[in-house]
């Protein structure tokens, strides 16, 4: 059968990544930069975990990175446009300004975009960790790019610093699709906690007496897998596993007043499953308790009761 176009560039992007992520030699740069990086944190000292939750997202529910990474692509675009104007119509003289502004805002949110994406990248392992570090440097290749024509222009509008920028703004968009990459097949960023739809009833998952205070316990309600935990006298309990990179947080512990994740540290509130602390920035899912006849039992939180997180589970 013969091959289509679409087969043969969906097969030569998948090699491009492949090839990417088979490149072992780039570990050893991999872990000099995660080092340099956690030097720098511990310089920021107290406010250390406050900008990594500002730089993930974790205040807003959401990675913040793919969010910024529009910025210089939707303003390099447009750079690039009225560039091709500029050159096709000489006598407008506001293309060449225009594309100039357009330039300088996509460097600011590629600075912010590659800050973003560094700090994420720094949990990555395996292909996604060398996949990012090829997809930053192409960024931060583009970004310098962008910063040169950017400069340029301010003195002269000449072939060059067009050059400069567009070479950018490919180099942004080859980069643009291993960030794809990674999101949608590595699942950096995505949230893994699970979200299954049952149980809809309480069913029993466990003696009260099996439970040890303080201790997060894995126990299987259906086919969801849970983590109970009883605290304070209250029982709590949420889906397994953390919505970063999926670590099972039945191994993580508690610290004030939250679950601390085994692989990453990220900490979520324990009376609401809200994140409190990065990487992660995604809430884990809820369950709601009930003790009888000596068992504890689960059921999925009903979405109604999502909206405004109630902070005591349901006792007997
Ligand atoms: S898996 Fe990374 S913080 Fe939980």
């Amino acid at each position: 059968m013969a091959v289509t176009p679409e087969q043969r560039m969906r097969e030569a992007g998948e090699r491009v990544v492949e090839v990417i992520a088979r490149q072992e030699w780039l570990n050893p740069w991999g872990y000099k930069l995660e080092h340099a990086m956690a030097v720098g944190w511990n310089l920021l000292g107290g406010r250390r975990d406050r900008v990594r939750n500002v730089l993930h997202g974790t205040w807003l529910g959401h990675p913040l990175h793919p969010m910024l990474t529009d910025v210089p692509l939707g303003a390099w675009t447009m750079a690039f446009a009225f560039d091709c104007l500029d050159v096709r119509s000489r006598e407008h003289a506001h293309f060449a300004p225009a594309a100039q502004m357009a330039l300088g805002v996509g460097i600011v949110g590629g600075a912010g975009a590659a800050l973003t994406g560094l700090t994420d990248w720094q949990y990555t392992h395996d292909d996604a960790r060398r996949t990012g570090l090829v997809h930053g440097m192409l960024n931060l290749t583009a970004l310098g790019l962008s910063v040169w024509s950017w400069s340029r222009r301010r003195t002269q509008r000449d072939g060059p610093s067009r050059l400069a920028s567009g070479l950018g703004y490919a180099l942004a968009l080859g980069s643009a699709f291993l960030g794809g990459n990674l999101v949608f097949r590595e699942r950096i960023g995505v949230d893994r906690t699970e979200h299954p739809l049952e149980p809809r009833e309480f069913v029993p998952v466990l003696f009260e007496s099996e439970l040890v205070d303080e201790r997060p316990q894995h126990v299987r309600a259906g086919d969801a897998d849970v983590i109970l935990v009883r605290s304070g006298g209250r029982l709590y309990a949420y889906g397994e596993h953390c919505p970063h990179l999926g670590a099972p947080l039945s191994d993580g512990w508690l610290s004030d007043g939250g679950i601390v994740c085994p692989w990453h540290g990220a900490r979520f509130e324990l009376s609401t499953g809200s994140t409190v602390k990065g990487p992660a920035t995604s809430r884990l899912t809820r369950f709601e308790t009930c003790v009888r006849d000596g068992r504890i039992e689960v059921r999925l939180l009903a979405p109604e009761h999502e909206a405004v997180p109630r902070t005591t589970a349901r006792q007997r």
